[in-house]
């Protein structure tokens, strides 16, 4: 039996003492990005439209109506330039140019022109840490000699030891393994290494080169003449190294370690990459309709990471301990203070972001009730596996609660469906460059990324084409897929896209994301997470026990049936208008 801990009740709860002082007031710029909602498409995984197995831009292109039902603001599209594929894109060898496995510039450009009908805006990725070891300018680099203006662009050096066979310094790729691969010169010997702080396929571009400065405002006159309203900017912290390239005893990726903070890794977060980001900004200004930068910079602590979106900087940065909050009432109340602290005191909005195509979906991470995803990057089918209806329970909450924060939100493609990670993939299947050069001990991100189910009834529940057409997922689809289909749920009132259509609509139309944020101080419990927006005021139940509410009327649940006499329910949330003049 539920067991119902005393709170205090009905005018009490929402009398003025009711709550804190405003931790974030109402912002005052009206930016369209200090308050949106901003849906993330990985393009290989959205829809496919010509049946080869992977998705493509027409089949976004086709699918946008019912991204406009989720009263978004923008989509971010994750690479679909000229690549070879072996990190799902972020290896691009030319960054002008759509892979034909995508597309073409023209269907680009009618996505654009579709979208802009809708009053959505296009955001696309900007890889400019590295780039495919078949871009022509590695190619060129590799041909020429060392110490010539080609190299010049990369970061190669001599090695170390005798004849050169050791590394120039002890860095890790992020995906494991040596972060230098030694090459061959023209006539077969071995010559110099060069940096790659991801896979050996995707080179570091020399940012202190003048010469790459230049390469990239070129990149982005050419995608924002096109019309984009905006860049993601890939590891935005990392694209200045510290002079020397001095040997580092932390993690591999740069994060913190004891006895080696991450804020002095000599390739993350160097003072310099904050010129470039002041230059691009400049650009971006100089063109019309508010167009954006976010960064995607795996920065802490959160003042640190402001600093990337200064006035004159880029204008969001994703909020990553946020993200990396486990179901925690203290750990979610504390990161949404900090937060709202660190980026107020840069005037920049704070986002908000449970899911992206790096992480395991936040219904599979809320199910794990024993703890984080082994690796932090993937749940295989050996791992204890995650409790479906309490993580679906738990992620409808905590979205729930999200959409009423001010700020702005990204959402991850499948979210508004309730997708789980495929947490039992064959490894045969798997694709990540972090599986392969793991030897499987990290199982990497490919369990994120399954390509996305529409039609029930259709073969690969409706996203690679249909009858004749119809080809196979590029990665496969767990068991039980279909019963997330999109048009089961368009028709269900009670589904996980009703509740992000009806919750998203409210936050547009109540004005959450530029609204404030005050603490309430009613509940004794510390499980359980209550905030009032203007006249909104939100709860989320993280414990084990129902919780009692304050009187209101209640405009928005988790799922159906969570407020019982009332009482909230473990794992979910409540909005509720609260009278005027109360609080
Ligand atoms: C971050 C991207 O989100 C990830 O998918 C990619 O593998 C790395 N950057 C390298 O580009």
């Amino acid at each position: 039996m539920t067991e119902i801990l005393p709170v205090l009740h009905g005018e009490q709860l929402t009398s003025p003492a009711a709550f804190h002082e405003p931790l974030h007031v109402a912002s005052e710029g009206d930016q369209w990005w200090r308050s949106s909602v901003i849906y993330q498409v990985y393009p290989r995984s959205f829809r496919d439209s010509d049946g080869d197995g992977v998705g493509d831009l027409r089949g976004i292109t086709a699918e946008l109506q019912g991204l406009a039902e989720l009263s978004i603001d923008a989509i971010w599209l994750s690479p679909f330039y000229t690549s070879p594929q072996r990190d799902g894109g972020y290896d691009v060898a030319d960054y002008c140019d759509v892979d034909p496995l995508f597309g073409t510039l023209a269907d680009f450009d009618a996505l654009v022109a579709r979208a802009d009908g809708l009053g959505i805006r296009v955001i696309v990725d900007l890889v400019p840490n590295h780039c495919s070891s078949e871009h022509v300018l590695f190619q060129t680099a590799l041909a020429a000699p060392a110490g010539s203006s080609e190299r010049g662009m990369f970061v190669f050096r001599d090695g170390t030891g005798p004849d050169g066979t050791e590394p120039p310094n002890n860095w890790q790729s992020h995906f494991g393994g040596p972060a230098w691969t030694r090459t061959l010169d023209p006539d077969g010997t071995p010559g110099q290494w060069y940096l790659h702080l991801f896979d050996s396929s995707q080179p570091d571009f020399d940012w202190d080169n003048p010469a790459v400065h230049a390469e990239f405002e070129r990149v982005l006159r050419f995608w924002l003449d096109r019309g984009v309203g905006g860049f993601r900017v890939d590891v935005a912290h990392a694209l200045i190294k510290a002079e020397g390239l001095p040997d580092w005893g932390g993690r591999a990726d740069g994060g913190s370690m004891e006895g080696f903070p991450g804020s002095e890794a000599p390739m993350f977060g160097q003072d310099a990459v904050h010129t470039i980001y002041r230059r691009w900004r400049s650009i971006l200004a100089e063109y019309d309709g508010e167009r954006i930068l976010c960064a995607e910079a795996s920065i802490d602590p959160l003042p640190r990471l402001a600093d990337w979106v200064r006035a004159d900087e880029m204008h969001q940065a994703f909020n990553f301990a946020y993200l990396h909050n486990p179901w925690n009432a203290h750990g979610l109340r504390s990161v949404i203070s900090s937060s709202l602290a660190a980026f107020d005191t840069v005037g920049a909005p704070t986002t908000w972001v449970l899911s992206n195509h790096d992480v395991v979906r936040h219904t599979s991470r809320f199910g794990l009730t024993d703890g984080a995803p082994r690796g932090g990057d993937g749940i295989g089918s050996t791992d204890p596996q995650p409790d479906t209806a309490v993580g679906l329970a738990r992620a409808r909450a905590a979205s729930l609660a999200m959409f009423a924060l001010p700020g702005g939100i990204y959402l991850y493609q499948g979210e508004e469906l309730g997708l789980p990670d495929h947490t039992s993939m064959p490894d045969d299947a798997r694709q990540d460059p972090t599986f392969l050069r793991t030897n499987g001990e990290r199982l990497g991100r490919d369990g994120c990324r399954v390509p996305l189910p529409w039609r029930a009834h259709a073969a690969s529940s409706g996203f690679a084409g249909s009858g004749d057409t119809a080809g196979t997922p590029w990665l496969p689809q767990p068991e039980g897929w279909a019963g997330y289909a999109r048009d089961l749920q368009a028709e269900d009132p009670g589904s996980t896209l009703a509740l992000y259509r009806t919750a998203l609509q409210l936050r547009r139309d109540l004005r959450l994301g530029a609204g404030s944020l005050r603490w309430s101080r009613d509940f004794e419990r510390t499980d359980v997470v209550a905030f009032r927006n203007g006249e909104l005021m939100v709860v989320l139940n993280m414990g084990e026990f129902a919780a009692a509410l304050p009187e209101g009327t209640i405009v928005a649940t988790s799922m159906s049936g969570v407020v019982q006499d009332g009482l909230l329910a473990p794992d979910a949330c409540v909005w509720l208008m609260i009278r005027a003049g109360q609080g």
